[in-house]
């Protein structure tokens, strides 16, 4: 029997005691340490890796209480195709996820496993994604031989002793299993950022809704709470028990008449989630407010009134840095004011941090993400493209109130958009539940960097594609159920910020001016009926956007809403291309909606500048 010291907070839940020392055991570390979650321990440990050389201390007046990190130039992202599915049959997995079966994983597993916590520190990190206790919440437990990933968590959940009360002597808990992969042999000196970037292995194991993550400390690779947990075992959970667990920001639009409604977003990876999430209303909209409930994951349950209820299971921001300004997402600004972790971002002289886009002006002279000497004229990035901060959300000055309430938020409308540089419009409307699941699901998005190695253009369904833990096919089947039981369902919407102009200029404005597009799905909610029907669902004429405030021209406008009719056609027949891929699985709705959507695109007029016609 493998002995080794444990210290830290105590449980006496016994599952989770035997694990614990099953994987110490395999893992053969120096010592074991339960995390409590308080401040000082938090402090302790982010001191300790300032000693070890993987945080900077960031200049205490302009920055109190936060750090950078910079990690190892080949571990920057999730790796999509190191990502993978295990479970008994293959075509429960789907199509568009990596399958091995779950006895080969074990075995490959094991082998990277066994001593690869050698000479460090195996930390178990107790946490409760969603409030404390609540119906719709889950808890887990993160092994981990990273003290990134203890400091990163502590941020991103509700995280220690406060967990382990919750889970108690016999609570479930999904085990979330996590290594860099690079044991220490003795004597031998630790790096900044230890990883294994080459062994990366970030598996999901359906019956035992369990996840191992071996070889990146990165982002969704590491900080299992996230993308592992509350989306991928998670929507497996949500199929079962009759929920959606999903890639979306969740927020609350009051307005001038005090009226709240809550709305969530599903955008894929950095297409605009955490900038819709915290918007300030532009001019034109005294009196309007938004409440930031989350932004990338919520938790959405049927609740006893037939509306859909959305918690946000995490606690913090991991957010894209790059393109965050005072301009573009103040409210994100105002978050990173203290206590938050830096990852791949650039270093002031004066020990704060940068990125492109924060300023107008770039400083003179910088240390880029990778530690070197940076001047404007360089010619390289002084952050890396998908650098990131870590932030608790109760600092950000859009907070709402009920981001802890178990019962959850009513969910009125769920919007989705993707980044595409053409042919689809800044926002329309669903006919109903199963027509808005058909567009939810062949939503298009082109590449970005918060993954390695994506094509250009990708369908994204949902915004799930990376997330989604089964056959998408019977994902989209759960959706047209959950809209069954619901007495009344939200709403549902595709909008697109991204569309590009000949000279490859962004047509709409974007950032706080979403606030506009916003306004009318709010108003589309509460029955003030404005809006008229296009081939691709209920569209918007001029006259139905709130413009004050900003002078926009109505032809911009009518190109923005406008697609060619032969651009159009072959959409709807590049559809066929996915549907094929789940051929017997597919819901027989999706097929009629396509044939459906084909006669009205055929009977349209050549471009559909269709609004204007008909003001
Ligand atoms: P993940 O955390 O990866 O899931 O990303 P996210 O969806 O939260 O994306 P985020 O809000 O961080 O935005 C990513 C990038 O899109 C940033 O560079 C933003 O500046 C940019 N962006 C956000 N909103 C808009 C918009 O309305 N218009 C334009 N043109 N860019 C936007
Ligand atoms: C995303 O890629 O959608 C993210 C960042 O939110 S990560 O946590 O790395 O997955
Ligand atoms: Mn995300």
């Amino acid at each position: 029997m493998f002995n080794v010291m444990i210290s830290g907070a105590n449980t006496k839940n016994q599952g989770l005691l035997n694990w614990i020392r099953e994987v110490a055991e395999l893992c053969k570390p120096e010592r074991v340490y339960i995390c409590d979650g308080s401040q000082e321990e938090y402090d302790r440990l982010c001191a300790e890796m300032v000693e070890g050389g993987t945080f900077i201390r960031l200049n205490d007046e302009k920055r109190p209480n936060s750090y950078l990190c910079r990690s190892d130039p080949r571990d920057v992202a999730r790796v999509e195709h190191r990502t993978f599915i295990c479970c008994l049959n293959k075509s429960d997995a789907g199509p568009t996820n990596n399958w091995v079966h779950p006895r080969e994983m074990k075995e490959t597993l094991d082998k990277l496993y066994d001593g690869c916590m050698r000479g460090r520190t195996m930390y178990v990190i107790p946490f409760s994604m969603g409030p404390l206790g609540s119906h719709i919440a889950h808890l887990g437990v993160e092994i981990t031989d990273s003290p990134y990933v203890v400091v990163n968590m502590r941020i991103m959940t509700r995280m220690g002793q406060a967990a382990l009360d919750v889970l108690d002597e016999k609570g479930f808990f999904v085990r979330c299993l996590h290594s860099v992969g690079a044991p220490l042999q003795p004597g031998q000196k630790d790096v900044p950022w230890p990883c294994d970037p080459n062994n990366i292995y970030i598996s999901h194991f359906r019956e035992d809704r369990a996840i191992y993550s071996y070889g990146s400390g990165y982002g969704g690779n590491a900080l299992l709470g996230k993308k592992c947990f509350a989306l991928r075992i998670a929507s497996i959970l949500a199929k079962d028990e009759g929920w959606l667990a999903e890639h979306m920001l969740v927020m609350g639009v009051e307005d001038p008449d005090g009226e709240k409604t809550y709305v969530a977003a599903a955008f894929p990876s950095a297409c605009g989630k955490t900038n819709f999430a915290m918007l300030v209303p532009p001019k034109g909209f005294d009196g309007w407010k938004i409440f930031t409930v989350g932004d990338d994951i919520g938790w959405l349950k049927p609740g006893p009134d037939g509306t859909l209820r959305a918690i946000n299971p995490e606690a913090g921001f991991f957010g894209v840095a790059p393109g965050t300004s005072m301009k573009s997402n103040p409210n994100a600004m105002l978050t990173l004011t203290k206590n938050c972790i830096f990852t791949n971002v650039a270093l002031t002289e004066d020990g704060d941090v940068w990125w492109e886009g924060m300023t107008d002006e770039p400083p003179a002279h910088l240390i880029d993400w990778k530690g070197q000497d940076w001047t404007p004229g360089s010619g390289r990035l002084a952050a890396h493209p998908n650098a990131r901060f870590t932030a608790p959300i109760a600092q950000c000055p859009s907070f709402d109130p009920e981001w802890d309430n178990p019962e959850g938020v009513p969910i009125r409308a769920l919007i989705f958009g993707g980044r595409m540089s053409r042919n689809v419009p800044l926002v329309f409307q669903a006919f109903h539940w199963s027509h808005g699941v058909y567009l939810a699901a062949t939503m298009g998005s082109e590449a970005t960097a918060a993954a390695e190695g994506q094509p250009a253009v990708r369908r994204d369904p949902m915004a799930m594609l990376p997330f989604c833990g089964y056959n998408m096919a019977d994902y989209w089947n759960h959706w047209l159920n959950v809209g069954r039981v619901l007495g009344n369902p939200p709403r549902i919407f595709r909008v697109n910020w991204f569309r590009r102009d000949d000279q490859g200029k962004y047509v709409w404005p974007g950032f706080g001016e979403n606030m506009r597009v916003l306004k009318w799905i709010i108003d589309r909610i509460h029955g003030r009926r404005y809006g008229i029907e296009s081939p691709m669902g209920v569209m918007p004429q001029f006259k139905d956007i709130h413009w004050e405030g900003l002078e926009y021209d109505p032809d911009t406008f009518y190109a923005l809403m406008s697609v060619d009719r032969d651009e159009g056609s072959k959409e709807v027949r590049e559809q066929e291309d996915l549907f094929d891929l789940f051929f017997d699985r597919l819901p027989k709705e999706f097929t009629h909606h396509r044939e459906l959507y084909k006669s009205r695109v055929w009977r349209s007029p050549k471009v559909w500048a269709m609004a204007k016609e008909r003001v």
